[in-house]
């Protein structure tokens, strides 16, 4: 008997594995479904884990103008043997109210007294590379301090140095070059004071010379060209929480983020105290990335702008600080003239400081969102007043409305219907669930008015455990929850117009959140498994979507398959993006209906892995990467075989 059911159970396990007939797929090329938005695969930016100062944003030295909290965070005096020198921390106050310290440094002769920096976790510098230091400084009368700067590897060796000799007693800016003789990702910078008398400094630099497109003071070119291989449709900005702060003061304001570097006013980063297991004392916005940058990043990697600006809320998880309606004014106005900003004539006021900040042409902007992940009637109550004055002097600009932090709770449901009712443009739908909501989800929006608002799948993720602690990583299993939800997004095309991945960055030093999309440290940076999700959606958009059925149906998890196709017209092709989540091989037909030849040539991109616990690492960037493979079709019939737990793309030339 024993040895009945063994082979039985033997027979079940090969006709599992060998004798499932293969699945008959049918894709109808010629019955054009929905048109697929230029903006469909998007990024989502915010300065959280380290993503601004310490990232993408290429300055080396924390804290250069000594506006922390503790004015001398991340700075260190240094004293070798008989020093003789000390500074003070003066502040100008009202006289340059935006950066009102500066450090005054008395000397002796010696050379021996000097300030060394940190970095952000260090600084990463390379061999023969070279680096700009500059320095606001103005001298004492009678003043002989000169400056030696150094920059030391970890183990303090000099690999780097140059001088800058005694200049004016107004304050002026000061630079100087010099290249690294080393590798390093945790070098420091010292500034070391040579001569007799009393200099004042100010907004200490220094940059790597190769940023991305080699701009002074620019952006990190590794992490800056992660996001131009997206290709992505739009690019959000400035976040996320950060737009509302902690409490209003705390909140984003563009306008103070524009114009000298110098000039911006720094202020506390909101993920500085967020988390109490991740907290992070030492991270505050200097602004060096503002919102001109996020504009011209933006015109870089060919994504349309979209900036989140605040309504008036605070961020409802802190303080929930209201601003009352009768005092919206100035808000609105920073939405008016933000517009202003970015699309006005060089003769208007914002248009003529996009212009001196060296952009004369306008940027395009054609959609705003305003609030981030705002709740509840006083929501409504101040989304109306931007509604009004915006549409009234730009009806043309498209404006992006939350429906709460949760895709399915009572919050949501109000703002849904109310905003539904108000004929609002697009709604912003925030997830972060389990994979096993993702797969579940996948038709959510198949049953959605086709008629009514445009959905913006503005931050998700497939969360693997909880909360974003640091357990819940960016594995396969994670991904490929994702890869098979966004087919039923691109099946909807009609109706999702946007959708972005959330958060983008995260140093691997300095993170407060996780799972992100992508990973980096001084030097390196590398894609998660989530990232190449995202790449192969964008780079295989489609211009329009075509029915692709199993049994007369949508393919949106029976067998565990999931599945979507569109066209693209530039190139003459049919797409077809498929996953499989389950961890066995399954064999597929697609029969290609109103394909005009029998045989055509096609290739195959696909991303896999044996564990679904995989993740990319910097010792192992490359285990969950694309792969590619050609295949062909025969009698208007592609046949494959899908590895276990895969997601697989083909591109079949019509
Ligand atoms: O992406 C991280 C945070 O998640 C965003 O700042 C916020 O909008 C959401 O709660």
């Amino acid at each position: 008997m024993k040895q009945i059911t063994l082979i039985a159970l033997f027979l079940a396990l090969v006709f599992f594995t060998f004798g499932q007939p293969s699945k008959n797929i049918i894709v109808k090329i010629d019955q054009h479904k929905a048109d697929i938005k230029q903006t469909m695969w998007g990024i989502f930016f915010e300065d959280i884990n380290l993503a601004a100062d310490g990232g993408i944003y290429a300055e080396l030295v924390k804290n250069r103008s000594f506006e922390f909290t503790t004015p001398m965070m991340g700075w260190k005096e240094q004293r070798k043997g008989v020093a003789g020198g000390s500074l003070w921390v003066l502040n100008r106050g009202t006289a340059n109210q935006n950066n009102p310290r500066y450090i005054r440094v008395q000397n002796a002769l010696s050379g021996n007294y000097g300030i060394t920096n940190e970095g952000f976790r260090g600084m990463g510098v390379m061999k023969d590379k070279q680096y700009d230091f500059s320095v606001w400084a103005r001298w004492a009368k009678g003043s002989e301090v000169k400056l030696r700067i150094e920059l030391v590897n970890a183990k303090g060796e000099v690999i780097g140095s140059a001088k800058l000799s005694t200049g004016s007693g107004e304050w002026k800016k000061y630079s100087v070059s010099f290249l690294s003789s080393a590798t390093d990702p945790k070098a420091q910078l010292s500034v070391w004071f040579e001569g007799k008398g009393s200099v004042d400094i100010d907004m200490i630099s220094l940059f790597p010379k190769d940023t991305w497109k080699n701009r002074p003071g620019g952006l990190r070119a590794d992490l800056v060209q992660l996001l131009a291989d997206l290709k992505p449709g739009f690019i959000r900005f400035p976040g996320g929480c950060i737009v509302e702060g902690r409490d209003l003061a705390n909140r984003y304001q563009w306008k103070k983020t524009v114009g000298k570097v110098e000039d911006r006013e720094l202020i506390i980063n909101r993920w500085n105290t967020e988390f109490a297991n991740r907290s992070t004392p030492d991270y505050f916005q200097s602004f060096g990335l503002g919102f001109y940058e996020y504009f011209l990043l933006a015109e870089d990697i060919g994504a349309s702008p979209l900036p989140i600006l605040n309504c008036g809320m605070a961020c409802q998880f802190n303080t929930a600080e209201l601003v009352p309606t009768d005092q919206l004014d100035p808000y609105v106005q920073d939405a008016l003239d933000l517009i202003e900003f970015a699309n006005g004539s060089t003769q208007t006021k914002w248009g003529r400081l996009r212009a001196a900040m060296g952009h004369p042409s306008p940027f395009n902007l054609k959609m705003m969102g305003v609030g981030n992940e705002q709740w509840g009637p006083q929501y409504i109550e101040r989304f109306t007043y931007f509604a009004k004055a915006i549409k009234q002097k730009y009806p043309s600009i498209q404006l992006i409305n939350s429906v709460g932090p949760n895709p399915d709770d009572d919050r949501f449901r109000f703002l849904n219907d109310t905003l539904r009712k108000m004929n609002a443009d697009i709604l912003d739908e925030h997830y972060y669930k389990s994979p096993e909501w993702f797969l579940q989800n996948a038709k959510r929006y198949d049953d959605y008015d086709r008629k009514g608002p445009k959905i913006f799948a503005g931050e998700y993720a497939a969360h693997s455990v909880g909360i974003p602690n640091g357990k819940t990583k960016n594995n396969w299993r994670s991904a490929l929850a994702e890869a098979a939800f966004m087919t039923g997004l691109e099946r909807n095309a009609d109706v999702v117009n946007m959708a972005s991945y959330a958060p983008l960055f995260a140093h691997i030093d300095g993170w407060q959140w996780t799972p992100d999309l992508i990973w980096f440290d001084n030097l390196q940076s590398y894609g998660s498994p989530n990232y190449y999700v995202q790449k192969l959606y964008s780079n295989n958009r489609g211009n329009y979507t075509v029915p692709i059925e199993m049994n007369g149906n949508v393919i949106a998890g029976q067998d565990s398959l999931y599945a979507s196709a569109s066209v693209d017209k530039t190139t003459n092709e049919l797409i077809i993006k498929i996953a499989n989540t389950i961890g066995r091989e399954q064999s597929v037909s697609f029969n290609l209906d109103g394909l005009k030849g029998m045989d055509a040539k096609a290739t195959l991109t696909y991303l896999r892995s044996d564990d679904l616990n995989d993740v990319n690492s910097f010792e192992k960037p490359t285990t969950v990467v694309p792969m590619n493979k050609e295949v062909i079709v025969k009698n208007k019939i592609l046949n494959a075989t899908l590895l276990p737990n895969s997601f697989f793309v083909f591109r079949i030339k019509l």
